[in-house]
């Protein structure tokens, strides 16, 4: 294989092994922090099998591995260490299939539901437009698995990581079973599936989420964390971020009422902004285009860009008023808001070739 395909292959299948000194330490804190001693441990991508080395340092035995992964040397290389080393007090079972298309039926109908079972892994940090960028096969059978609809289906709110649906597919498998899942991913894949815990069919008992220094742990730079799910019929609703080396608290978030909040303990004291918004939010301008297409205006007629660009416009035609969120930081907005933005299109999925038509009147947006 050649060294770019080589390099799609892992980006596509997320191949980035979790070190095994790392697959120790999250054992560990299973085991320390949770008091778990499980009986039965999944292992759902399992990669050269580092997981199943930190399960196998850490857990007291007897126990049942169960693993599956969909690349057939890294399956070939744990059956083949496992048939060489393991002791009798370990059973296993392992499948080279595809996490995606794998009937769980065939392991479910072995596990009784009063029976420990512990999830533990790292499944793929790619999103589903990434692997579609790719022309990738490795995607969920349905993708709009939260069945988004309108403008969510095609915005940001539809793009995830396949962790997420992988992470989201196993609550929903073993949501009858008394079962912690922990799963690396990232923070964005624990807020999401918090954010969206109403949509699916399973209770929680806690959440918690320990994060760590990826880019010490994977060379990546992101927020991440280990996740940890404990199913259960409580219904918890709100997740605890943690520090991994310590435990310590950083902060919660989750739901409080009807609203979602990224830090609840900044919300608290702050009730006085909640409320209905008679208009929808929606993200503005792209950060990066802000200073072209953001302008202020003393007369509402000529008009004046941070490059300092100054043009004539028509209010309500090219031009709108623009309120950001950074503007109600106050409880009142400010005298002279003055923000007024460019937009190229009047409604969704609307034609903006009235930019090049109207080139000459625009001006500063043709500008090379
Ligand atoms: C981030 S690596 C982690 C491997 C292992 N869990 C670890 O922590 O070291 C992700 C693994 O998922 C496997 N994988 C990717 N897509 C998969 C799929 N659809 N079904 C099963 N395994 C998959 C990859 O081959 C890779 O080994």
């Amino acid at each position: 294989m050649k060294l770019a395909d080589k390099i799609v292959n892992k980006i596509e299948y997320g191949d980035f092994q979790t070190p095994t000194f790392f697959t120790r330490r999250v054992c560990a804190k299973i085991r320390d922090f949770y008091g778990l001693s499980p009986s039965i441990i999944f292992e759902p991508t399992f990669g050269i099998g580092n997981f199943f080395s930190g399960i196998i340092s850490t857990f007291p035995k007897p126990y049942r591995l169960i693993g599956v992964e969909s690349n057939f040397s890294y399956y070939n290389i744990v059956q083949d260490t496992f048939a060489k080393l393991l002791t009798h007090d370990i059973q296993y079972n392992l499948y080279n299939e595809d996490i995606f298309s794998f009937n769980f039926k065939a392991i479910k109908s072995t596990i009784s539901t009063d029976e420990s079972l512990l999830i533990i892994g790292n499944p793929p940090w790619v999103t589903n437009s990434r692997l579609s960028s790719l022309e990738s096969a490795n995607i969920p059978l349905k993708s709009n698995i939260k069945g988004f609809v309108g403008l969510d289906a095609i915005t940001g709110k539809s793009n995830f990581d396949i962790a997420e649906c992988i992470i989201l597919r196993l609550l929903l498998e073993f949501s009858q079973y008394n079962c912690v899942l922990a799963m690396l991913c990232k923070a964005s894949v624990a807020k999401n599936i918090i954010r969206d815990i109403d949509k699916f069919n399973f209770s929680l008992d806690s959440v918690d989420f320990f994060s760590f220094n990826a880019s010490e742990i994977f060379g990546v730079s992101c927020d991440a964390g280990l996740f940890v799910a404990r199913l259960g019929a409580d219904g918890v609703k709100i997740c605890v971020a943690r520090d991994f080396d310590t435990n310590k608290k950083l902060r919660d978030f989750g739901w409080l009422g009807e609203a979602f909040y990224a830090n609840i303990d900044i919300h608290h004291g702050k009730s006085a902004f909640d409320g209905k918004c008679q208009l929808e939010w929606r993200q503005g301008v792209k950060h990066d285009c802000a200073k072209i297409m953001e302008f202020s205006s003393s007369d509402g007629m000529f008009f004046l860009n941070a490059l300092g660009e100054e043009r004539r416009f028509t209010l309500g035609r090219y031009i709108f008023p623009l309120v950001k969120s950074s503007d109600i930081k106050s409880y009142k907005i400010t005298k002279n808001a003055k923000i007024r933005a460019h937009h190229s299109k009047t409604r969704q999925g609307g034609d903006c070739g009235y930019k090049r038509r109207g080139s000459r009147y625009l001006g500063i947006f043709t500008e090379p």
